[in-house]
């Protein structure tokens, strides 16, 4: 049998470590999550219920559209020559400006208020020194808490011209989530979100990152259902109206195996290819489903995200 032509991977210097600021000062009228009070931010174990009350379905709307604004400005910091960690002073002044909390603050360990991951840093990646390269691909992932729940949403941003290849990740890692909330609707077992997002990415020959997984997600920054992104037939849990989860693709070029920065939080790819992600919370219906992390007026940062052609200026 003939061997299938493997593409050539993105040549990039791997991302190196930069220099992690302080933790950024909350006022004293932001309500924190209760896992920001304790010294490790241990979180304790999901005690939400799988359905949201109709009040806590408000609020999730007020704390998505919030989310969804600041990833759309923070979207715009970014350019050849900017920190991650001016990104992340941008998100921590956006989120506090509309009373909200930045989620991943004090969470666990985690000493910044957004998460940025560049090229092969598949998730988790913290704000620092690095200032981003023209070619750079970077997810920008927000969590705020506002009004006692969570809104999570994280979008891919391409630092000046990049090339194609990474644009191919991209814009097929935004239609693998896509394709999957397409698919969402009370009694739809989950493993077929996983299946929806291998329709893309097996054709496209991309890799699916198992080790993280979509949440439950609500009053618990992480809930207790989990929604992996590849298709694990045994996973037979129906959806059902109500629920509040993310639904996150890690796809990759390369290897989707996981190697952690000896910070302990920064995923890469174990072969460091380039890797793309796209997350939205979201609600089950009565008849389908509801993105929560939109704004107002419908819109998103994943609607900038469609990689231009080089050349062609992002708006
Ligand atoms: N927002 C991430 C998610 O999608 C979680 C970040 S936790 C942090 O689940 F501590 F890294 F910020
Ligand atoms: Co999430
Ligand atoms: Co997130």
């Amino acid at each position: 049998m003939a061997k299938r032509k493997r593409r050539p991977l993105v040549r990039s210097a791997s991302v190196r470590p930069g220099i992690v600021g302080p933790p950024r000062p909350v006022p004293r009228h932001i309500t924190r999550p209760p896992y920001a009070a304790n010294a490790g931010g241990e979180p304790g174990p999901p005690r939400m219920a799988p359905a949201r009350s109709p009040a806590e379905i408000e609020a999730m709307r007020q704390a998505g559209a919030v989310a969804a604004e600041v990833l759309l400005i923070a979207g715009r910091q970014v350019a050849p020559g900017v920190t991650t960690d001016a990104i992340d002073a941008v998100v921590h002044s956006e989120v506090l400006a509309r009373g909200a909390y930045p989620s991943p603050l004090g969470y666990r360990t985690f000493p910044k208020s957004v998460c940025t991951s560049v090229n092969e840093v598949i998730c988790h990646g913290i704000p620092d020194s690095r200032p981003l390269a023209t070619g750079d691909i970077v997810n920008i992932d927000v969590t705020v808490y506002l009004d006692g729940v969570h809104g999570d949403t994280s979008a891919m941003f391409c630092v000046g011209e990049v090339d194609a290849e990474s644009r191919r990740l991209v814009s097929g890692t935004l239609r693998a989530l896509q394709e999957a909330i397409g698919i969402v609707a009370p009694g739809v077992p989950v493993s077929e979100i996983g299946r929806a997002i291998e329709g893309v990415a097996r054709p496209g020959r991309l890799g699916v990152v198992r080790e993280f997984v979509g949440h439950g997600v609500g009053t618990d920054f992480h809930g207790n259902l989990q929604i992996p992104h590849y298709h694990d037939p045994r996973n037979s849990t129906p959806l059902a109206e109500g629920m509040t989860f993310t639904i996150e693709p890690m796809l990759t070029l390369g290897s989707a195996q996981v190697e952690l920065w000896s910070d302990g939080w920064t995923a890469v790819t174990a072969d460091r290819s380039r890797t793309a992600q796209f997350e939205h919370t979201l609600l089950v219906t009565a008849d389908g489903v509801e993105v929560l992390t939109v704004t107002a007026d419908g819109r998103c940062a994943h609607d900038l995200s469609e990689a231009p052609a080089p050349g062609v200026p992002r708006r």
